[in-house]
């Protein structure tokens, strides 16, 4: 699908390099957007880089050193930026609220929630110098479990939790500001996309874990990395102008749909 509904316009992608991320940079570039695919996986990013034409930029989202130096290279490439994807992000280690240890809460909480700060924070002062004046998209992956806690894995849904309220307070900024930048996160359910192998031991079947997963969806599958794709380009084009600071479900009804009978 392309109808160049993203013609002229500098995107930048954390967690760019697989699943949600990488749909994303193929819509994308299909749509005319000239992609920076940023992400900690240099092989899987450089080959969709070739593959698609869009560019590779390591990036460890939660070292502010390393978007310096990526905000300057958008900068010196492409001279503005209009949407940024804040995307990259990792499961919490399977910790409850008894088994947490502060190393991991502090990697999951630096990746996860500061983050995404720091990716708005620089977009933000990029997008403010955009040639034709400040203007831009920001989309922020959250998750179903900003809404409703993970027993399990308490790290990732608090983290999540997060990114919805930092969300609404960029938003809030920009639009007290006059920026004409919009901030909106998404909340996928369940999403067929290699994060799961996170929560296995290495070299387990996939599969069937997504199958279990799948089914615990009311619309017995799991969502599409393509389908979530579509959504973020809607929320990163000229269509969705007065969408801001909103939050915006992509999971089957997961979250619409009521144990009971
Ligand atoms: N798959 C799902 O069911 C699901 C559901 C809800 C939310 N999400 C969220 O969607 C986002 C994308 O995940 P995905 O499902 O596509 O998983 P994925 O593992 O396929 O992709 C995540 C990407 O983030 C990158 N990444 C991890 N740590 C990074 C870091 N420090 N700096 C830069 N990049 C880093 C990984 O290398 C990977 O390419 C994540 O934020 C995830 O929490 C996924």
């Amino acid at each position: 699908m392309s109808n160049g509904r993203l013609q002229g316009k500098v995107a930048v992608i954390t967690g760019g390099a697989s699943g949600i991320g990488a749909a994303t940079a193929r819509r994308f570039r299909a749509e005319g957007a000239e992609v920076v695919i940023a992400d900690v996986q240099a092989d899987l990013g450089n080959k969709l880089a070739a593959d698609t034409g869009a560019v590779f930029q390591k990036l460890d989202v939660s070292d502010e050193a390393q978007w310096k130096a990526l905000m300057a290279f958008v900068e010196k490439r492409f001279g503005r930026l209009d949407i940024m994807f804040n995307n990259a992000g990792i499961l919490g280690g399977g910790k409850s609220i008894e088994s947490m240890d502060l190393a991991t809460w502090n990697r999951v909480t630096a990746i996860n929630q500061t983050g995404v700060m720091l990716g708005c924070q620089h977009a933000i002062a990029l997008m403010g110098k955009n040639p034709g004046g400040s203007s831009g998209s920001i989309i922020n992956t959250a998750s179903t479990t900003s809404f409703a806690g993970l027993a399990n894995d308490i790290a990732y849904s608090t983290t999540k939790g997060a990114v919805r309220i930092l969300t609404k307070s960029v938003a809030a900024w920009c639009v007290r500001n006059k920026t004409n930048i919009r901030c909106n996160s998404i909340h996928p359910g369940p999403i067929e996309t290699p994060i799961f192998a996170q929560a296995v031991p290495p070299g387990t079947d996939l599969a069937p874990v997504m199958q279990v997963v799948g089914s615990m969806s009311p619309s017995g599958r799991m969502g599409k990395p393509e389908e979530v794709a579509a959504l973020v380009t809607f929320l990163a084009s000229d269509e969705a102008p007065y969408i801001n600071g909103s939050e915006v479900l992509i999971d089957g009804a997961t979250m619409a749909v009521h144990p009971g009978p």
